[in-house]
């Protein structure tokens, strides 16, 4: 199982934060009961208290490094975590609104479980979620590309599933349960600082379940050979290292 670093992760912190405040701007109503589902390090609570002061939010993580941290840093008496897999986790009551901001990319069979997921929002509730959209850009296929051949291969079998969810996919579901849809994609530029920092922006994502499964001694000569590739494909310029990031978002409505 991925396991992840919360200070790693936040490390571009307001460039992942972008895509939830783009995604939350979108959704209707006065929900009073939120579940954040994938929250993470907890910091994105306070996007959902700028915009709904009084509701309760309820984060749900699977990673305990995760929720500790946002334990620490994000509670408050209407802010609670859980440790959870959302595959199996279920409200106890209907929900407002379910948000899930770069989640489901590592959920698998994550329509089954959208579905489930569903059927326990109020009525006028929303599903608002977000998911990266570049398993075909370069970060991506080198990382692919590179890591399954010798000597990677033989400890990567089993980790290279494109999981790019497009939003046709998601207009489609959310209309067969006759919910009212609102589905897009947006590339963003990323500007980043620093020496290898598409390496660095990855290995806190994407790369994880790769750089995992590498025995150590491996690991380090496969960074040295995935890091100049991606200088390669991503130069620095002047102002920084430009990193396209493509991102699928729905905001569907249950009819009240
Ligand atoms: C890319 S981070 C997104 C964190 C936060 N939502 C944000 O936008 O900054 C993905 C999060 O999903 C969590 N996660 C992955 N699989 C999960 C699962 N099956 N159930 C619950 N959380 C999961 C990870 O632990 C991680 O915190």
């Amino acid at each position: 199982m991925t396991t992840w670093d919360p200070t790693r992760y936040l490390q571009f912190a307001d460039d992942r934060s972008r895509p939830f405040v783009d995604l939350v701007a979108r959704v209707q109503g006065e929900p009073t009961t939120i579940v954040d589902l994938g929250c993470g390090p907890g910091h994105l609570t306070a996007v959902l208290r700028a915009r709904w002061p009084e509701a309760s939010i309820h984060g749900v993580d699977s990673s305990p490094d995760m929720i500790d941290k946002a334990l620490a840093d994000n509670a408050d008496d209407r802010a609670t975590y859980e440790l959870a897999d959302v595959a199996t986790w279920t409200a106890p009551e209907p929900v407002d609104l379910i948000v899930s901001n770069a989640l489901f990319q590592w959920v698998p069979d994550q329509l089954a479980v959208i579905g489930r997921l569903a059927e326990r929002v109020a009525p006028g509730g929303t599903i608002a979620l977000q998911v990266p959209c570049n398993y075909d850009a370069p970060s991506h296929r080198l990382l692919h590309e590179i890591s399954s051949q010798p000597p990677y291969g033989a400890h990567t079998e089993g980790l290279h599933a494109d999981r790019g969810t497009h939003a046709e996919t998601y207009l489609d579901l959310f209309s067969e349960f006759g919910w009212a849809v609102d589905a897009w994609e947006t590339t963003y530029l990323h500007v980043l600082p620093g020496e290898d920092p598409v390496f660095d922006w990855i290995s806190g994502t994407g790369a994880r379940p790769i750089l995992q499964a590498l025995p150590e001694g491996l690991r380090e000569e496969f960074v040295d050979t995935y890091k100049a590739a991606l200088r390669g494909a991503y130069p620095a310029g002047p102002w920084g290292t430009v990193l396209p990031f493509s991102r699928t978002f729905a905001v569907a409505r249950r009819e009240a």
